[in-house]
């Protein structure tokens, strides 16, 4: 064991310890769930995913109370009982609650951890969880009570109190603190907060020489959630006063453990001794390389899990989150622990391992994950490769400059054309000694967002304050939308720019509308909303609302809408709500698909595919699945044969009502972001169907009528697309191919069985062409070199033994005739010394040219002018690297090409100027 491994207290035998050998991690959350089920009648919850089911104020889930927002808020009703207990997996990697900074560089901040939490609805308050906290703490995990101090809010006397006298911790042990320290949350922008009281541990009792803060970590906070905080910041009370506590799964364990950091403790340090397995560098032989084992070892835990839960890495959002972490993590690897391959797919079964027994999936789904890992760490060398060029450019140029500070366009160029996150470029610039202007850099990216956001509006209305106020006041809209597509009802709310008013009038007024009934389904589960009309008798001519798209706020449906006939339209007013039949057909049976596609995947692939989106709409459907490789044709083909076979044999949709555990136990495939919620809907079809889902179906399979296939792609590594078209649409999509199959019949004048055969023949008559074509300019090549020998025989340059050096640029000519050229140069000057004795043949030779958009170069060195150090080799390579490739060969004949065809030119020219230049042609020419 490495000295800073030792266990911290180990020395100090007079100090209380608790008993270190009972708690491995998964003991302490078991322990923790265990209290609040067992003792204090909380339903246990499972962890909900990483990425937000319903929240848009935050990219990934930094807190255990995020998935109760909703119910904090009044959104979604309180569950019975009210009071539930879980451990949440939680990231805190983005946003105002980034810990990414302090990660490796303090005892216990991590990217990702676990929060052990439990929750008050509206239900127990201070008196019962401060005593509760207390108990847990010293008689179930053992603290020595003489060892834990707490903190509240500087005017919480009540829970000043509690602590005090119900508690007994002794008044010098308590202190208060301000808003920084004691006032929580909300965790995105706006949302649910409030005060709150800490318990802490004292890590060295018995060093007094050291301040309160050295001395104390903080190990469970305790929120007193009682406010909303608005875009404003103005905090208006919450309906109900609620509790919603925290406590740090890894720092506990710490404690528990007697470990001097999170990352000794057993849900980290397996991580650790394989990275030193990997690397050869030991824990604790110097402080870069602790830092950079702690480090990629948390950004392992931090990528497992998202991968897990279904992100994947890209530029946008949490995909980028993502990527960023996993190439900060393979660049700590690289600087410190010298890693020169991809190594972060190798931790990932260490990772599966710490969680075995908690979260199977991470072991089922071991190698897909690493195989993305792999991917995404390919990708990144390939990155580095290409950027580190340009971002040494950039050093110089600053530097050259008298300037410390890069410029965000700089910093913006590096991101948006080589994929440097800006995390990494900071990195590398600090270690060089610079800075980075960020401001600069969100100024230039904001610029480039600036066209995407329009785009993004409809999620806005998610976390509008105004519709939770509707909801609170009119309550739920009712749904009838599975068994009708009209329905009669009342006008419950209107919406104008955000306002909430009692009428709409105006022809071209966008305004959204809330009814007490309502048979539109609202987007959600992948699925578009339903477009259709909202008809009244009202006035002369009645009235006629467009319904363009409907969307979800908890459990009220609101219709985003705009006149069409008539113009005004009050709370109150009574309302024909028409769904438009024809898109809503196309949207179930896009939906039913779907459902088919996810199966039909999982048989011919096996069940290790899973879901990780869809969007379904009329126009057609996409499927997106983690899978690790591009499918084959055949295995296409069948998933199409499959859900076609199905959908002849025409199965009669089952739905069912069911509680999540035992629709899980039916074999119900559920998505990632599944919620909490006591019952489920589950739809199946005819045995090979089942999934948990909101979304409208048909009735039958016949009614898709036939399904195609129209793409196959890669959206991410390890994740894939299908996209297909079903119905009507599919016919069509056939009926296209047909048609264009007849043109080409058409155009290569032949019927369309002999197609084929005919376009077999074209292309080998096409390859003859090509052949002739090519013994041609070959012919061409050696008249050139002849003729041009020739005059130099004749003006007697052979006998003036000077050396001869010969660029020439033949655009245009295909590399293996460039080949033969100088093999022609070769051989006809070696016939020149043949028959002439007294002649000298001393040559270098350089020929390029530009074929299909990319530089070719050859090179021809005599063996005189070998013997005068030049290369053949050397030369090509020199060129070659000018137009962004590489090179090289033998001394007396080489080949190169490059990418970069426009600068042939240049390159010939410096090319050129270097071996004029050298020292041994001058000699050679004197
Ligand atoms: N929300 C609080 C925290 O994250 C307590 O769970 O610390």
């Amino acid at each position: 064991m490495s000295q800073s491994q030792s266990n911290v207290q180990s020395m100090q035998s007079t100090v209380a310890q608790p008993n270190a050998s009972q708690w491995s991690g998964a003991a302490v959350r078991e322990a923790f769930l265990r209290y609040f089920e067992a003792k204090r009648s909380h339903k246990r919850l499972p962890s909900a995913s990483l990425v937000p089911a319903n929240n848009p104020t935050v990219l990934l889930t930094p807190a255990g109370m995020l998935p109760f927002v909703p119910i904090f808020l009044g959104i979604e009703p309180t569950p019975t009982p009210p009071r539930v207990t879980s451990s949440q997996k939680c990231a805190r990697v983005s946003g105002k609650a980034s810990d990414l900074e302090s990660v490796g560089r303090t005892r216990c901040h991590h990217t990702f951890f676990e929060m052990l939490g439990n929750f008050s609805f509206g239900d127990y308050f201070k008196t019962e969880i401060i005593p509760w906290a207390w108990e847990f703490v010293t008689q179930e995990l053992g603290l020595p009570a003489e060892r834990l101090w707490v903190s509240v809010f500087r005017e919480d006397e009540e829970s000043y109190r509690l602590w005090k006298e119900q508690v007994g911790v002794p008044e010098e042990r308590i202190f208060r603190c301000d808003e920084k320290d004691n006032f929580w949350g909300p965790p995105g922008p706006t949302g649910p907060c409030g005060p709150c009281t800490e318990i802490h541990y004292d890590m060295y009792p018995d060093r007094p020489e050291l301040t309160r803060d050295e001395r104390l970590m903080e190990i469970w906070n305790l929120v007193f959630m009682e406010f909303f905080k608005d875009a404003e910041g103005q905090l208006s009370p919450l309906e109900h006063k609620n509790v919603d506590t925290g406590m740090g799964l890894e720092r506990i364990t710490m404690v528990l453990q007697q470990k001097a950091n999170t990352f000794e403790t057993d849900l980290l340090f397996p991580i650790i001794r394989q990275l030193e397995t990997l690397s050869g560098f030991t824990y604790g032989q110097s402080e870069p390389v602790d830092v950079a084992l702690k480090i990629v070892a948390d950004h392992a835990r931090f990528v497992a899990f998202a991968l897990m839960d279904g992100v994947r890495p890209s530029n946008e959002g949490r995909g980028y989150i993502l990527r960023m972490i996993l190439r900060r993590a393979v660049r700590y690897g690289r600087r410190f622990l010298g890693f020169t391959q991809p190594f972060m797919h190798q931790l990932m079964p260490v990772v599966a391992g710490i969680y075995r027994e908690h979260y199977p999936t991470l072991t089922v789904q071991q190698e897909p994950l690493a195989q993305s890992i792999l991917q995404e760490e390919q990708r990144f060398l390939e990155t580095l490769d290409r950027g580190s060029k340009s971002l040494e450019e950039i050093l110089q140029k600053t530097k050259q400059f008298g300037k410390t500070e890069i410029s965000g366009d700089d910093v913006f160029k590096l991101y948006d054309t080589y994929g440097f996150p800006v995390e990494l470029t900071a990195d590398i610039a600090v270690e060089e000694g610079f800075t980075l202007d960020i401001a600069g850099f969100e100024a230039a990216m904001d610029n480039q967002r600036h066209q995407a956001r329009s785009s993004r509006k409809a999620a806005a209305i998610v976390s509008d304050q105004v519709f939770s106020d509707i909801l609170a006041s009119v309550g739920e809209s009712r749904f009838v939308g599975y068994e009708t597509l009209s329905a009669q009802a009342t006008v419950m709310a209107l919406v104008v720019d955000g306002e909430r008013v009692a009428s709409v009038s105006g022809t071209n007024q966008p305004f959204q509308c809330v009814l007490d009934v309502t048979p539109f389904y609202a987007e959600s589960g992948g699925q578009v909303g339903d477009r259709g009309a909202l008809l009244s008798e009202n006035g002369p001519n009645g009235l006629t609302v467009v319904v363009k798209n409907t969307q979800k706020v908890g459990q009220l449906v609101v219709h985003d809408c705009l006149f069409d006939q008539g113009a005004c339209l009050k709370v109150g007013d009574s309302v024909l709500a028409e769904v438009e039949a024809s898109t809503r057909q196309l949207s179930a049976l896009h939906h039913t698909s779907t459902h088919l596609v996810h199966a039909a995947l999982r048989q011919v692939l096996g069940p290790e595919v899973s879901q990780a989106g869809s969007s379904v709409g009329p126009e057609g459907a996409r499927f997106d699945f983690s899978f690790n490789r591009g499918l084959t044709e055949s295995e296409l083909l069948q998933v199409e044969a499959l859900v076609n076979r199905w959908i002849l044999e025409n199965s009669v949709r089952e739905e069912q009502y069911l509680s999540l555990e035992e629709a899980k136990k039916a074999g119900a495939i559920a998505m990632f972001d599944e919620k909490y919620g006591d019952v489920v809907r589950v739809i199946a079809y005819g045995g090979f169907s089942k999934e948990l889902c909101g979304g409208t179906h048909v009735d039958q399979l016949g009614q898709i009528g036939l399904i195609k296939i129209v793409s196959e792609t890669a959206i991410a590594a390890g994740t894939r697309r299908i996209e297909f078209v079903c119905g009507e649409l599919a016919y069509r999509q056939f009926k296209r191919l047909e048609a264009r199959l007849e043109q080409a019949a058409l155009l290569l004048k032949v019927p369309e069985k002999d197609l084929l055969d005919k376009i077999q023949r074209l292309q080998e008559e096409l390859k003859l062409r090509e052949r002739q074509l090519e013994a041609l300019e070959a012919q061409q090549s050696m008249q050139t070199i002849r003729a041009w020998l020739g005059e130099l025989k004749e003006s007697g340059y052979f006998q003036q033994k000077k050396p001869i050096c010969l660029l020439k640029n033949f655009s245009n000519t295909s590399p293996d005739n460039l080949k033969r050229m100088a093999e022609a140069l070769e051989s006809e000057l070696k016939k020149v010394l043949a028959f002439d004795s007294s002649a000298s043949v001393r040559f270098v030779a350089l020929f390029a040219s530009a074929y299909e958009e990319k530089a070719h170069f050859v090179s021809v060195v005599s063996d005189s002018m070998v013997a005068q150090g030049f290369r053949a080799g050397d030369l090509v390579k020199q060129a070659a690297l000018l137009c962004q490739g590489n090179g090289g060969g033998r001394p007396q004949f080489a080949q190169a090409g490059g990418k970069d065809a426009s600068q042939i030119e240049a390159a010939l020219l410096a090319v050129e100027g270097r071996i004029r230049q050298s020292e041994a042609f001058l000699e050679a020419l004197a």
